[in-house]
């Protein structure tokens, strides 16, 4: 883990409300495993002490990416910023995917929204391809899915309101591929909160593994503020873990989502 401040080389428009962000960060960005995200903090923001965690979408040379949604006042804020300004920049943060191992399960991808973001690298590094379901909303909520094809994965689509693939929730999709019951596959997903748990129902329903990365809201990011904790299971309880230091990336068998309803 690296604070250091980062020089901004492009900060451009993707679809409607999502940018795309590339710094340049020498000491964080050779660091980066999948999954892993950033904690950034943007100097013109009044309350610039608050970071904001983003996931590092791609990694090149001395330089990485983030693919954001403006969303809020921070988000807004940074994509007004142009190249060559500077931010500060904590990372490479938290416990990411696990990579398949050569010959290991076919890996299929789940994201909703900006959680493609957090899985391109994963899908770049990882020996085996296989399918990314990706959904959202609307036809701009689809992000990536060239980047995706162009890695050789085979990308499904849904929209809920049908405007680009099918119509529907993601969640439908992947059920329908998972009713052909092919041995071997595992499940990594990253996305809101509802669709990480149909997907975790999913993988126990058709008994796959399955890694998620969990979405809480961050303060420190590093460990410290407990701003972050999610249930998780422990012997024969549960246990709050902090999504900043022991995720975003859980064992979906391991997260007591009934500890919180
Ligand atoms: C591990 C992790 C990885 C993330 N990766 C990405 C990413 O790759 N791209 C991206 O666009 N966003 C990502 N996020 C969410 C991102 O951190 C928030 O959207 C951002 O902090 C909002 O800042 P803001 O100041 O613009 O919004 P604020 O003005 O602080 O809030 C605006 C709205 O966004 C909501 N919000 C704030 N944080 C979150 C959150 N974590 N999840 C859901 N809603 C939130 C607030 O409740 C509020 O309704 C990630 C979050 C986490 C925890
Ligand atoms: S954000 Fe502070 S402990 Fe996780």
């Amino acid at each position: 883990m690296v604070e250091q401040t980062v020089q901004i080389v492009s900060n451009e428009r993707d679809t409607d409300l999502y940018f795309c962000l590339v710094v340049n960060a020498p000491q964080i960005a050779p660091l980066v495993q999948p999954g892993q995200f950033a904690h950034v903090r943007i100097p013109p923001l009044r309350e610039a002490l608050l970071r904001r965690p983003f996931s590092i979408f791609q990694v090149s040379g001395s330089t990485l990416s983030i693919l954001y949604k403006n969303i809020g006042k921070g988000t807004d804020v940074l994509s007004r910023m142009r190249p060559g300004e500077e931010l500060s920049m904590i990372g490479p943060l938290g416990h990411g995917f696990t990579v398949p191992p050569p010959a290991g399960e076919t890996p299929l991808l789940v994201a909703g929204g900006y959680g493609m973001a957090a899985l391109y690298l994963l899908a770049q590094r990882s020996p085996q391809k296989g399918i990314v379901f990706v959904g959202g909303r609307r036809r701009v909520d689809i992000l990536c899915e060239a980047e995706f094809r162009a890695l050789g994965w085979e990308v499904r689509v849904t929209t809920e309101d049908g405007s680009h693939g099918e119509p529907g929730l993601v969640t439908h999709a992947l059920l329908a591929e998972l009713k052909r019951r092919e041995p071997g596959r595992k499940l990594f997903a990253c996305g809101p909160t509802p669709m990480l748990k149909a997907v975790g129902r999913l993988a126990a329903e058709f008994k796959l593994p399955a890694e998620l990365s969990l979405d809480e809201h961050m303060g420190c990011g590093i460990g410290v503020c407990l701003t972050c904790v999610v249930p998780i299971k422990a012997g024969d309880g549960w246990e709050y873990q902090r999504t900043c230091t022991d995720g975003p990336v859980f064992d979906s068998r391991q997260v007591a989502w009934e500890a919180d309803e």
